[in-house]
């Protein structure tokens, strides 16, 4: 392995600047050179690339966003933009690449290491949405929770000031790892979910109960993915029937995304990113790391992204019992 090169890409998470600076560290630990690109795949293609040293990522471990900035390139779903990063990359004598992003990422890179063998990929997991197969966490979604926890709890005091109905919605596009864990951790009323189907007259049903035990207030996490279409969508069906209390919709949307990384999140990261440097010089590739029972663990990319993860009963029927 010559050089390494490192990049974020797809939506972006907190804790992927952490992630960063444990691969620039660890490959120069190594005794490697670090090439950061920037804006993920279309960086590739544009030769937005320069030289990192373990000073570059200095005082990055707090910061959200991505130092290495992100986007979703076009360009690269086609064969003359791959061959074009191919290209650039070779000509920067990189063989090895750390990719942070989400199944979007993986799914990109799988592609390109069957046309190209000769560079070698392995992926962190980076997306709040903790959608991936093969990790107990994703990074971004422990801080990412904590801070849509912290958002409902501020509506639950106006709520309860004002004896309203809330229905709050939060990101996950495709899952809802977010929806049940700020649902219980903020005691609401109901969770939505894309994993499973909403029934509604259920859901005014237990809304009735609610109003019929004097509740001052109701809060409705709904992931944004729900299949009734979201907190919006779901607010107009319920209040035709339902006018007990009054409805009010909070949409919390990019603030999910940004942020400090939590403490688990930059240990996470960093555990993460120690591993995919020395996965490559280990000869790995084509594989995301992960975290499991608190073990690193290597998850091959097409698994990680195919294989949707199982929705966790257990959490739901803890979400409904405590209600
Ligand atoms: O990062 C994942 C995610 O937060 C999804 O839950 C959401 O639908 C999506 O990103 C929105 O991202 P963007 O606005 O960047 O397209």
């Amino acid at each position: 392995m010559n050089r390494i090169a490192v990049f974020t890409s797809g939506g972006d998470a907190p804790g992927m600047n952490a992630c960063i600076r444990a691969v620039v560290r660890t490959a120069h630990h190594f005794g490697k050179e670090v090439i950061g690109v920037r804006r993920g795949y279309q960086g590739m293609i544009d030769e937005d690339f320069f030289l990192m040293e373990p000073q570059s990522v200095s005082n990055i471990i707090q910061l959200g966003g991505t130092i290495l900035r992100s986007a979703r390139s076009h360009d690269f779903r086609t064969p003359e933009g791959r061959k074009k990063a191919y290209e650039n990359l070779k000509s920067q004598n990189i063989d090895g690449i750390v990719a942070i992003g989400g199944d979007g990422t993986f799914t990109g890179a799988n592609i390109f290491m069957q046309e190209y063998p000769d560079i070698s990929i392995v992926g962190c997991p980076g997306t709040i949405d903790n959608d991936l197969y093969g990790t107990d966490y994703t990074i971004g979604y422990d801080t990412a929770i904590n801070t849509a926890m912290n958002a409902i709890d501020n509506i639950k005091d106006t709520a309860n000031a004002h004896d309203r109905l809330f229905f709050i919605e939060v990101m996950g596009r495709d899952a809802g790892f977010i929806a049940l864990r700020a649902g219980i951790a903020t005691g609401a009323e109901a969770v939505l979910i894309p994993e499973s189907k909403t029934d509604v007259d259920n859901l005014i049903h237990v809304l009735e109960n609610d109003y019929k035990k004097k509740k001052n207030a109701c809060i409705v996490v709904v992931a944004e993915g729900d299949d009734t279409g979201g907190a919006l969508k779901i607010a107009e069906r319920v209040g035709k029937t339902f006018t007990e209390y009054e409805i009010k919709v909070s949409i919390l949307g990019h603030m999910q995304r940004g942020g400090r990384p939590t403490c688990m999140e930059r240990v996470r990261a960093s555990r993460m990113g120690v591993a995919a440097v020395k996965a490559l010089m280990n000869g790995d590739k084509g594989v995301m790391i992960g975290i499991i029972n608190q073990r690193i663990t290597q998850t091959p990319f097409e698994m990680a992204c195919k294989t949707h993860p199982p929705l966790d009963e257990e959490m739901l029927e803890v979400a409904k019992i405590l209600a």
